[in-house]
């Protein structure tokens, strides 16, 4: 794929690295390219950032024909910078568009893409411990007609933001509330998929566990409301009775964290036994009562490794591990980011340098 690139001639001022927060600070460029049916991918590059000009009318407006995707770049100790992953972004987003009727776009055009524009912006990776570029892909549908079909003209874009942790507490515990109204994802539905209707459908649950004073929603199935399945914006994984327990991918209503995927290789490395596997919320909750329970933690691109120090479900509560981060959480968090910041060689091939 060739690239035009157009630099812009109004920099921004850089945020300070220390006061990053999540998401707010998008760095001068952006990548688009646009697809139509008719010609297929077209017109790649790399242009100042600015506002999109839409048609009332574009079809994602309307139906929220959208995906999108999550990763970043990470600036080691002698200033290299590094991806972690891109092709599984790039897999999952194929995935992910074919389950929305959208064009994808060729794995190697996708970390292409992401590659240049990391070049470009390279300045804007920040260099403070744990921080790093958050790289947002996402593509939807521009033709403007009401209709409900297949588009006929898709865009895809990438922007980028300086970033520090997702949740200001940092890698300190959040208290989390299952969810046993609302449900995120149905067999045959789109919850394997990261589009942007799957979050607008889980925000009133957000919102409802907020109000309760907990971060975030643990989602259970969407049947039968029995099995615990993954959180806002992550993964979920139980340590109970030294194994690894974690909702399994394959039923289609579960995403396929590359964290999640990470994770699961590190602790089978480890020799741990990791059960993907589905685990009724009232086993959870039993293992909690009954001390087996020792470690809970959500994993996400964004969020890293979240610990969990609570959770409730309908009038029943547990404290996990004295509401502090356990000693596998910890260890996973250490070696994931000390693989990510080049802090701990990576024997995966995980890493790519820019
Ligand atoms: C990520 O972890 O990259 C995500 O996409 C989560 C996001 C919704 C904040």
């Amino acid at each position: 794929m060739e690239i035009r690139i157009e630099k812009t001639t109004h920099p921004k001022e850089k945020p300070d690295q220390k006061n990053l927060g999540f998401g707010k600070y998008m760095t001068d460029h952006m990548f688009m390219v646009d697809w139509h049916k008719d010609e297929g991918w077209s017109n790649a590059r790399i242009v100042p950032y600015a506002p999109l000009e839409l048609d009332p009318a574009c079809v994602v407006l309307h139906y929220a024909q959208e995906t999108f995707e999550g990763l970043k770049a990470y600036r080691t100790a002698e200033g290299k910078i590094q991806l972690f992953r891109p092709e599984m972004n790039a897999k999952r987003m194929q995935r992910s568009n074919e389950r929305l009727c959208m064009p994808t776009l060729p794995v190697e055009d996708f970390v292409q893409a992401v590659k240049a524009l990391v070049k470009v912006e390279e300045d804007w990776v920040p260099s403070e411990p744990d921080t790093s570029l958050y790289i947002r892909p996402y593509m939807f549908s521009t033709e403007a007609s009401l209709g409900v079909h297949m588009a006929a003209a898709y865009t895809f874009i990438i922007i980028c933001c300086p970033v520090g942790a997702y949740y200001p507490t940092g890698l300190d515990p959040v208290k989390i509330l299952v969810e046993d109204e609302l449900v995120r994802a149905v067999k045959g539905g789109t919850g394997f998929t990261k589009c942007g209707g799957n979050y607008a459908g889980s925000i009133l649950g957000q919102v409802k566990a907020e109000k309760l004073g907990y971060t975030q929603v643990l989602w259970l199935d969407g049947e039968e409301r029995k099995y615990v399945e993954e959180v806002g914006t992550m993964n979920i994984m139980f340590k109970i009775a030294g194994e690894i327990y974690t909702a399994p991918i394959d039923n289609g209503t579960v995403l396929a964290g590359v964290t999640r995927d990470s994770m699961i290789t590190l602790l089978r490395d480890w020799g741990y036994t990791v059960h993907e596997e589905k685990l009724a919320v009232d086993t959870l909750m039993k293992a909690g009562h009954d001390g087996t329970l020792e470690e809970v933690f959500g994993t996400g691109t964004a969020a890293v490794i979240s610990p969990v120090g609570e959770l409730r479900y309908k009038d029943d509560e547990v404290v996990i591990g004295d509401f502090k981060t356990g000693e596998l959480t910890q260890k996973l968090y250490d070696t994931l980011t000390g693989i990510q910041w080049g802090r701990i060689e990576d024997t995966y091939g995980w890493t790519v340098t820019i």
